[in-house]
């Protein structure tokens, strides 16, 4: 146990060791293990995340979330070394959609807007018109002219969000993340049950999204303070809101951070078995290596780049 310890310590030191010397940052998604948040500059949503490495001065970032995201960083920061600690880290709901069938889909409908959820492959959004994450996909549905087509892809629980919040009739693709996909309904009104005072936090990526939004406007005391929310949005509301206990339906992760920002507060996850085996990945030893022989750099060929780019700065351009 203590050797353990010691051999804890002795990796963090080295981690921020190395962190100087090669003028390195270390970015982190809410879903990360405990010890890889705790090490983190920063950590963050997809929106955030992309904002942090598009005005970071380092020279290296270790980026420790999924493929996507460190994609996204890539082509943002195209002069940046972006590392990846492990390149499995993949993502179900990204691998939804692949580039041919985004095209087929394309074809279908001319004149549409696309616009592509940042879990998506550098190829989907070098197609793409928009870029939006679960934080401004409203706000980037209500940036498009009203008579416009609009193709929202890939995730149909957050384009049905987006859809009923805005009132536009949207053209969806049936993809899901199967860790959010697994969070029901019939969870929810559990939870609901046992803790009645408690704030619900829902990400808008979640299988319950489009029923319980039903439920919410139908009967909207019984189904009071529920809050559909990014990741990033669930971390601002707890420290805003007055009550002492929220209900979290979202990947697990996220309950280190909303703990350790709010100990006066009390956390349920929705689900135990909400956990992204793509985001635990990544572990301290992995970091570790990433920094001391600089792997796996992510690069995106700079003729996809330049066309992905256009639309992850459209979606900036409006969260600014
Ligand atoms: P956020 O942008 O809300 O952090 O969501 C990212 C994600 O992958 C959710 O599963
Ligand atoms: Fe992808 Fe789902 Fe994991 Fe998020 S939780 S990274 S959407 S597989």
């Amino acid at each position: 146990m203590l050797m353990e310890m010691e051999k804890k310590e002795w990796i963090i030191e080295e981690i921020n060791r190395l962190k100087r010397e090669k003028n390195a940052v270390i970015l982190a998604h809410n879903y990360q293990i405990p010890e890889v948040q705790d090490i983190a500059d920063f950590i963050g949503d997809s929106l955030a995340l992309s904002q942090e490495a598009a005005k970071t001065d380092a020279d290296v970032i270790v980026f420790c979330g999924v493929h996507f995201m460190a994609e996204t960083a890539s082509i943002i920061c195209p002069e940046k070394k972006v590392l990846i600690p492990d390149l499995k880290a993949g993502c179900s709901l990204a691998a939804s959609i692949n580039v041919e069938e985004l095209r087929e889909w394309k074809k279908e409908h001319p004149n549409a807007v696309v616009v592509s959820y940042v879990n998506t492959t550098a190829d989907i959004k070098a197609e793409s018109d928009y870029c939006c994450t679960s934080s401004n996909a409203v706000q980037v549905i209500k940036a498009i002219p009203e008579d416009r087509e609009i193709l929202f892809l890939p995730d149909m629980f957050l384009g049905a969000y987006v859809a009923k919040v805005t009132g536009r009739k949207i053209h969806i693709w049936p993809g899901e993340c199967h860790v959010h996909a697994g969070i029901r309904p019939e969870n929810i009104r559990k939870m609901r049950e046992a803790h009645p005072e408690a704030d619900m936090l829902i990400h808008p990526e979640c299988g319950c999204t489009t029923s319980y939004m039903y439920y919410s406007a139908c009967d909207p005391v019984e189904n009071k303070n529920t809050y559909f929310l990014s990741t990033g949005g669930m971390i601002s509301h707890a420290k805003r809101s007055r009550a002492k206990e929220f209900i979290v339906a979202t990947e697990i992760g996220i309950l280190h951070r909303l703990k350790k920002e709010n100990p006066d507060k009390t956390f349920y996850p929705v689900s135990e078995n909400a956990v992204c085996k793509f985001m635990k990945m990544i572990t301290l030893e992995k970091v570790l290596n990433s920094l001391k022989e600089e792997v796996y750099e992510v690069k995106v060929p700079e003729e996809i780049a330049a066309r992905a780019r256009k639309s992850i700065e459209r979606m900036l351009s409006l969260a600014n």
